[in-house]
């Protein structure tokens, strides 16, 4: 069976985490394949919540295995309290494997993320300060460490030796911070996270290849979104991996040909954390009830999500960019106390109109939406669970939607628990 991969198709928190649960349901293997501890996935199962940063959301389920693939990038000790405290509750981690070419993130990062974000002052980025872009941005530039080099102390020591002479040098002389200790760093690493993570490393190129090739059923669960792409989103307001749909084969070691599917998901509105342009976005009283009925803190970081409303120009720009074959649309409920809806269906900048976003930042930060508007339907969709409990006016707003888009919307969501959805016949 080839793969089906889940896209964010905004800025990220579109509720991924509750869409690789439910479909987790039909899969063997649930596979993270980019981010770190940045992503902050939510599944609610009864009256238990799950928060989970590094381990795909595919592990509530018995049947499936966890992988964590060589394009995430891993800090270790995140990990093991992750893993340590969903298995306090109960969850099966045994199954967890992680790729041994994945990148790690050391304390270094962490440091570095903070104090360039103070250093940038009122131009920061509003990262989250995981360390995540300098993990990255080492990637880059040859000089990371790899999970992989857990296993090897003379490697990590070599390594860690060049990288933190640089570190250090920038932390001191730049920052003015106190230089790192490589003693206490290769300690923690090699005695403390090694022999944790050491049962976990795994050749998950050839585990997926080898799933794939026995008919095996794999769900790759993007983290951030289309919008956050280092390549394709609002940079340098965006992160530091590649969330959209290429980002899958790269992360994971699948060709393109082995992904069949492409589920973008889509809030009923839009929000974003951090800084970077936001055509839609509301200082008002309607943004506030999107923020109050949608819970709009984020995930792990508690900040305030920016609101706006849904933005047809970027969900027709996430389908081209990561082929997306459906969508899922979620926190539909979050609309049931509107009279009136709008939707953006194209941008006016420099008296030009756009159907598709402007690649020139300056063309996007002056860009402004024109909405159509709908009816709302002012009635309460949690309690629905087919099309036949849909009123007529949530219907034609995903009508609507799908139509300028040009993607069928698959799946509506109507609330965070797990059996809360409605499946949409096309
Ligand atoms: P992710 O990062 O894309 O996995 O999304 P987050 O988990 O960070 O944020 C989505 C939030 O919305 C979580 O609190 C979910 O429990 C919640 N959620 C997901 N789907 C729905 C839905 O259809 N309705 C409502 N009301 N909440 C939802
Ligand atoms: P999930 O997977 C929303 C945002 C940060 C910041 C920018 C760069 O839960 O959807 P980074 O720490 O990645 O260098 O920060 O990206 N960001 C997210 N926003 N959801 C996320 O993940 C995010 N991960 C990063 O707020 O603007
Ligand atoms: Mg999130």
């Amino acid at each position: 069976m080839p793969a089906t991969v889940i896209v964010g198709a905004q800025w990220g928190d579109e509720g991924k985490g509750k869409l690789t649960d439910l479909l987790a349901r039909d899969m063997d293997l649930v596979v993270r394949y980019q981010g770190g501890h940045n992503a902050g996935h939510t599944v609610v199962v009864g009256d238990e919540s799950f928060a989970l940063q590094l381990v795909p959301s595919g592990i509530l389920y018995a049947h499936t295995t966890p992988v964590i693939g060589n394009g995430v990038v891993v800090d270790p000790g995140v990990l093991i309290a992750e893993v340590e405290a969903l298995s306090s509750r109960g969850v099966d981690v045994s199954r967890l494997k992680v790729s041994g070419c994945a990148h790690l993130v050391m304390p270094y990062h962490h440091e570095l993320d903070k104090v360039t974000e103070r250093f940038l002052g009122k131009n920061s980025l509003g990262t989250t300060r995981r360390g995540i872009g300098p993990a990255y941005a080492d990637k880059a530039a040859r000089v990371g460490l790899r999970v992989q080099d857990l296993l090897d102390p003379r490697i990590f020591v070599e390594k860690l030796d060049v990288v933190l002479r640089e570190k250090n040098a920038i932390l001191a002389k730049v920052y003015n911070r106190l230089p790192l200790d490589p003693a206490e760093i290769t300690t923690r690493y090699l005695d403390e996270y090694a022999p944790k993570i050491a049962p976990m490393v795994t050749d998950t190129v050839s585990l997926l290849h080898d799933s794939l090739d026995c008919g095996k059923n794999i769900l790759l669960e993007g983290a951030q979104a289309t919008f956050l792409d280092l390549d394709h989103g609002t940079y340098p307001f965006v992160t530091s991996s590649n969330p959209s749909a290429g980002g899958a084969c790269t992360g994971t070691g699948l060709g393109p040909r082995d992904i069949a599917r492409v589920i973008g998901v889509a809030k009923a509105y839009v929000t974003r954390v951090g800084a970077g342009p936001f055509p839609t976005e509301l200082s008002d009283a309607d943004g506030d009830t999107m923020v109050t009925r949608g819970h709009e803190y984020g995930t792990n970081t508690g900040r305030r999500r920016r609101t706006g409303w849904l933005d047809a120009v970027m969900l027709r720009q996430a389908a081209r960019l990561s082929s997306i074959s459906e969508i899922a649309l979620t926190k539909l409920d979050v609309l049931d106390v509107f009279s009136n809806l709008k939707v953006c269906v194209a941008y006016e900048a420099h008296g030009k109109r756009y159907e598709h976003v402007p690649y020139h930042q300056s063309v996007l930060h002056q860009a402004s939406p024109i909405y159509e508007e709908l009816p709302g339907w002012k009635a309460d969709l949690t309690t629905a669970t087919s099309m036949d409990d849909l009123p007529r006016e949530a219907l034609d707003f995903i009508g609507f939607l799908s139509e300028q888009v040009g993607v069928a919307i698959t799946v509506a969501g109507v609330g965070p628990a797990r059996d809360q959805f409605v499946q949409l016949a096309q």
